[in-house]
């Protein structure tokens, strides 16, 4: 009997211990999120989102890529808050001037149309930020990938950072360091950086992002020769040492618009498209176990990719009376 009410009582305080750390990292962002959040204000929310997002991508296949890379372009600037999605203004710098997102980062357009068709149904009701971030889920499930509950309740901000979007956001030549660097700066560990880099599943990168790997990669004239250099031929063709900087790659050559985990078994056989990509097996062991881990394993794969995503939709929310829900994603309201 007094056993057992030891051992219950232990339980409970080992319960509880584990729930502070959640409460404390939440509370300190002043709220938290849940995914019931709009389920009185807006009950078709997810529903309008998941439509629209639907109608885009069967137009056109990369719109999935496209609207799940914005909503980490959103993230990790400001946290979750739609600054990504704000033009220049008189009060504003857009961020979409940035080195990351200049001629690179898109689909304004379709978050344009399902703020509107947020807006005719729950006026003034629905955040911009979390329209991107459900937006980015039904991306993910449309191209094949794993769904998870979008925890809810962001609110948008009143400002952009154009320095956090050029210094925040991981190049595609920085260091395996760097990139680590960059995502704990936000809260994120080394499992989140593998599996989240899952998302060049799908997609295209342009010829300036990876051109360094296929002619000069250390200064000295010399190819990256962790790339197959049978496949750094073909990449050649279409990306000459100077010129057709905007020329169009698949991220994954295998299954381009197929969201599975070729990008990882792709990456083993020296064929990642990125220098991120590649240093990502050849930089650290423990990536290295994690891209082995996720290329024999899809599921497992799958089942991290949703975990960290939901990781990465929480990086310091505004919530409660911080920011305002915006009318128009591209501007802040009243001005
Ligand atoms: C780990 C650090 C990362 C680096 C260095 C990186 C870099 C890049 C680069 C250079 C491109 C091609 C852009 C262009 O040339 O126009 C790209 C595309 C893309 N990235 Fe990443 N990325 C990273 C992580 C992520 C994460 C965390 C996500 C999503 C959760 C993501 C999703 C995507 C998608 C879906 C595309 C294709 C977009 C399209 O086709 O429109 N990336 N990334
Ligand atoms: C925003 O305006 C600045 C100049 O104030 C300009 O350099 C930048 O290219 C503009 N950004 C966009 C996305 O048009
Ligand atoms: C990375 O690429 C940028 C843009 O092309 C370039 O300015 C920079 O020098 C490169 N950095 C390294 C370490 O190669
Ligand atoms: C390679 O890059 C270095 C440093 O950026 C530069 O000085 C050199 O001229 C380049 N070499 C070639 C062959 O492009």
């Amino acid at each position: 009997m007094v056993k057992m009410a030891l051992s219950v009582s232990t339980l409970m305080v080992f319960s509880l211990l584990s729930l502070a750390p959640l409460c404390f990292s939440q509370k300190s962002k002043g709220g938290y999120l849940y995914p019931q959040y709009y389920d009185h204000s807006c009950p078709q929310a997810k529903e309008i989102v998941k439509s629209v997002v639907a109608k885009a991508v069967a137009k056109e296949t990369r719109m999935a890529a496209s609207l799940l890379r914005l909503h980490f372009h959103d993230c990790f600037v400001k946290g979750c808050d739609g600054s990504v999605l704000l033009d220049n203004s008189s009060s504003i710098i857009s961020e979409k001037g940035s080195n990351p997102n200049r001629n690179s980062a898109r689909g304004f357009n379709v978050v344009d149309d399902i703020k509107s068709a947020l807006e005719k149904e729950c006026p003034g009701t629905v955040s911009c930020a979390d329209a991107l971030a459900l937006a980015a889920r039904d991306s993910t499930v449309l191209a094949g990938g794993p769904s998870w509950d979008v925890p809810l309740g962001r609110k948008d901000s009143k400002g952009a950072s154009l320095s956090g979007s050029n210094n925040i956001i991981p190049a595609p030549n920085n260091t395996f360091q760097t990139i680590l660097t960059k995502f704990k700066v936000v809260g994120l560990n080394v499992v989140d950086l593998v599996a989240l880099s899952g998302s060049h599943t799908i997609g295209f990168s342009r010829c300036t992002s990876f051109r360094q790997r296929l002619y000069n990669q250390s200064g000295n004239g010399q190819p990256d020769y962790s790339l197959d250099q049978s496949y750094a031929s073909q990449l050649k063709k279409n990306c000459p040492r100077s010129g057709g900087d905007q020329n169009l790659f698949f991220l994954d050559f295998v299954t381009p618009t197929k969201f599975d985990n070729f990008y990882f078994k792709n990456i083993l056989a020296s064929k990642g498209l990125l220098n991120s990509d590649q240093v990502l097996l050849t930089k650290s062991e423990a990536s290295m176990e994690l891209v082995k881990k996720y290329a024999e394993n899809n599921e497992l794969f799958f089942v991290q990719f949703a975990k960290s995503m939901v990781k990465m939709g929480n990086i310091s929310p505004l919530t409660g009376s911080k920011g305002e829900i915006r009318k128009t994603c591209r501007k802040i309201n009243n001005s």
